[in-house]
């Protein structure tokens, strides 16, 4: 073959491989709503930046009459690229070479970009569209699965692991997205489960629809498997882009500092005024992170789950921050099993990735009854104490109202850690609500008051005696538990002087193999 015809067979076999599994195929995809590997792919990258690798591997099966049917780059697009200009390493699955189902090859391309992005310290997005493993390989498949899970597992807290699913992703395939630190799902056409509605019908004899048993909405709402709900796949790649932009390349980065144009001490007079008077009368906590992030900018992670805590990433002087804030608009704030997790899996990925944390607090405790004790609040709430007590970036902490119980001490408080701990003149700091506090102090003398207007009267009086003494920051501000006593207004000015200050920080936990926190 001459020189140039060579030249014009790489062109055209880089032709063929880019049709994936041909063009039917691709309109079929088109057809269902959903973009191809590569489209995928070109729309999460800056444009002209993606270099693929692999392109004319293709499996080595020889079952089932698969060694008549090759396709190059058998059923995954890898490669690396740049968002923002900072490198990534990506792999996108191609539905349509044999429904993206992950064979030997397959496997083998994943983990080269997966060990790249570990050797090149940058951050690996996967995006999974698959019929799991390739019924044709049988164990090879599966073998392929394990290599890909034990890079998971070793590169969470080196590099950020995000995954994409936009389309299936069923069986063992759920878990590398599990071992990753988040997961976008599309409200059409994602779902993900262990087992299928059928083999689910064929066990418990439940009948449940795709969607009901592991769709968008049920990961977001119900289980937390995903940490973002989005529309279509267009969203689902601007949100990947905009988290990329609050994260480090890798542990030993720090997350890149943007331009900062809103003024640091922009005062923000309605704080003054937001936390009602009665003290069982929510209000948004939204607002309030709104009031004092980087021009109201806020990234949340896992919104639709356990709303009572709200998580997620801001700047502040154009310094990417975690805030971590109890939401008295949904159960009045309340800690409980949920709550607990998903705030304690954020607070661990911040302190992996050098991002300060930043902890709002209005929590009236942990949520009492046998449900949640049942389902192991002990545990859970053990888990969030773990994760605050553990991290060592810089840690602030805003009590605005109440801070009570086991949850004060949860919640970031100067004994775990909290290296800058301010309060609201309207927190309330103490061991619990007053009206609980009265019944267990004074139940007996309250029992012995027969006539209804002088036991109401007596337990008016005690419950004000409760609250005048404790339903202050100031006992705690008086022990030095509270540093300062802040007017609302100023909180964002206060929030980026402490940081600033922090900036330095240098904490180092005793040495060991890992901790055990309690899973
Ligand atoms: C080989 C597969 C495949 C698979 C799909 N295809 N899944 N080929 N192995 N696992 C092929 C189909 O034969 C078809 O080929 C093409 O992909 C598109 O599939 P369709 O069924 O036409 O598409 P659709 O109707 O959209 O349905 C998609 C699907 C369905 C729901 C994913 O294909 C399906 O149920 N697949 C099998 C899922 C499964 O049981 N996987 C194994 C799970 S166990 P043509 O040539 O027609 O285009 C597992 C274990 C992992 O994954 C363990 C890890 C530890």
């Amino acid at each position: 073959m001459e020189n140039q015809q060579k030249v014009k067979n790489l062109i055209d076999l880089r032709v063929q491989a880019k049709l994936g599994g041909g063009e039917k195929r691709i309109a079929s995809q088109h057809s269902k709503g959903k973009f191809t590997a590569r489209e995928r792919i070109h729309m999460l990258l800056d444009e002209g930046s993606f270099e693929e690798f692999d392109m004319f591997v293709t499996h080595r099966c020889n079952n089932f009459g698969l060694e008549k049917e090759k396709y190059l780059g058998d059923g995954v697009v890898t490669g690396h690229g740049t968002v923002d200009g900072r490198t990534v390493f990506v792999y996108a699955q191609d539905f349509t070479v044999f429904g993206g189902s992950l064979s030997e090859t397959m496997a083998l391309k994943i983990c080269k970009v997966m060990d790249m992005a570990m050797k090149m310290g940058c951050p690996v997005i996967g995006i999974n569209d698959s019929g799991g493993a390739r019924i044709q390989e049988g164990v090879t498949s599966l073998a392929g699965y394990a290599e890909i899970f034990e890079r998971n597992i070793l590169a969470s807290g080196v590099i950020p692991q995000i995954s994409a699913i936009f389309g299936p992703c069923a069986g063992g395939a759920v878990y590398s997205p599990a071992l990753t630190d988040f997961i976008l799902m599309t409200e059409q056409n994602s779902y993900m489960f262990v087992t299928g509605p059928k083999v689910v019908k064929s066990v418990t004899g439940e009948d449940i629809t795709t969607d009901d048993l592991g769709g968008a909405d049920v990961h977001a709402r119900k289980s937390g498997v995903s940490h973002f709900r989005v529309e279509d796949e267009e969203t689902g790649i601007k949100t990947i882009r905009e988290l990329i932009s609050y994260l480090p390349q890798n542990n030993l980065e720090e997350a890149p500092i943007e331009t900062c144009s809103d003024p640091i001490n922009r005062l923000e007079d309605a704080l003054n005024t937001i936390v009602p008077d009665n003290p069982n009368t929510p209000y948004d906590m939204k607002s309030v992170i709104a009031g004092i992030v980087d021009c109201g900018k806020f990234l949340e992670v896992h919104a639709n789950y356990a709303r009572n805590i709200i998580v997620g990433f801001a700047r502040f002087n154009g310094v990417s921050t975690g805030i971590i804030a109890n939401q008295p608009n949904f159960l009045a704030g309340v800690l409980d099993c949920d709550a607990s997790r998903k705030a304690a899996r954020f607070v661990r990925f911040c302190d992996a990735f050098n991002i300060p944390i930043l902890t709002l607090v209005d929590v009236p405790g942990f949520l009492p009854g046998s449900g949640q004790e049942y389902a192991g609040i002990i545990v859970h709430g053990a888990k969030l104490m773990f994760a605050y007590g553990e991290a060592t970036v810089p840690k602030v902490t805003i009590t605005l109202r109440k801070s009570y119980g086991g949850a004060h001490d949860v919640m970031s408080c100067k004994q775990l850690r909290g290296d800058f701990n301010y309060a609201w003149p309207t927190a309330e700091i103490a061991v619990m609500g007053a009206a609980g506090a009265i019944e267990v102090l004074e139940g007996r003398s309250i029992a012995a008051i027969s006539d209804p207007a002088e036991k109401a009267k007596f337990v008016d009086d005690k419950v004000n005696e409760y609250k005048d003494k404790f339903a202050n920051p100031y006992q705690a501000a008086s022990y030095g538990y509270i540093d300062d006593v802040i007017e609302p207004r100023n909180t964002r000015f206060r929030i980026i002087r402490a940081f600033q200050a922090l900036q330095t920080k240098k904490v180092v936990n005793p040495l060991k193999k890992h901790s055990n926190i309690p899973l």
